[in-house]
């Protein structure tokens, strides 16, 4: 299946139940997404995760109830980590956009104009909440643009936060919107939206 075909059905999976007749009026007092977005159970689940990492993840489906795993999904550029030459920023790209744009580097890039409509754009359509978290993202909710994290004297701190890491923030419909990069959190502020219930329906 192409990207685009499985991002349209999973925001259609997502989308909302229709609600019965006479029950449009019904409040949920359940859970809301982190800004306060009302929570709408989706047709087919409620809440999809979309967890990127390293090898330990692997088995973390076996601890779901109902966990999968789906096996056959491939990068769409080389291994990522194989060896410099092997560039994992297209493949981030290609997580929210079904494209890598024929990008074959890490360094910074801005996707612009129509290119940069993500499968945000899809979901925002469908009034499904999103956010992404990024492990060490230096502020703890916003834009935050440069490469990484940098000491006072300016040299980067490692083994952190790296732009390439999080394709959100290299969309133009993203990074020039205020109102989108305020779904960008630092990790941390993922386990406070659980412990408040106000994790949003798509989580990255
Ligand atoms: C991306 O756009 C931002 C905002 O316009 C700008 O500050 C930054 O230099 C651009 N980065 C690249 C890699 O083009
Ligand atoms: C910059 O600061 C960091 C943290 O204090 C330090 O570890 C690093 O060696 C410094 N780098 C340079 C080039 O001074
Ligand atoms: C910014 O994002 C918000 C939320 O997605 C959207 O409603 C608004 O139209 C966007 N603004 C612009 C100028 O694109």
């Amino acid at each position: 299946m192409k990207a685009a075909t499985v991002f349209t059905a999973l925001v259609a999976a997502l989308g909302a139940t229709a609600l019965p007749h006479g029950k449009s009026e019904e409040k949920h007092t359940e859970p809301t997404s982190p800004n306060g977005e009302p929570y709408i159970p989706g047709q087919c689940f409620d809440r999809f995760f979309m967890l990127v990492g390293s090898g330990h993840l692997l088995n973390l489906w076996k601890q779901a109830p109902n966990g999968r795993i789906l096996a056959n999904y491939y990068a769409t550029t080389h291994p990522s980590q194989v060896s410099r030459q092997n560039h994992v920023q297209p493949n981030y790209f290609a997580h929210i956009s079904g494209t890598s744009y024929g990008w074959n580097s890490d360094s910074p890039a801005n996707i612009t104009g129509a290119d940069s409509f993500t499968i945000v754009d899809l979901m925002e359509e469908k009034g499904i909440s999103w956010a992404g978290y990024a492990e060490d993202y230096p502020i703890s909710q916003g834009c935050y643009t440069p490469y990484a994290p940098e000491y006072a004297n300016g040299t980067e701190v490692p083994h952190s936060y790296v732009r390439k890491h999080f394709p959100f923030i290299s969309m133009e419909t993203i990074y020039t919107n205020k109102t989108r990069c305020n779904n960008l959190y630092n990790a941390k502020m993922f386990w406070q939206h659980l412990k408040e219930n106000k994790l949003p329906r798509f989580v990255y």
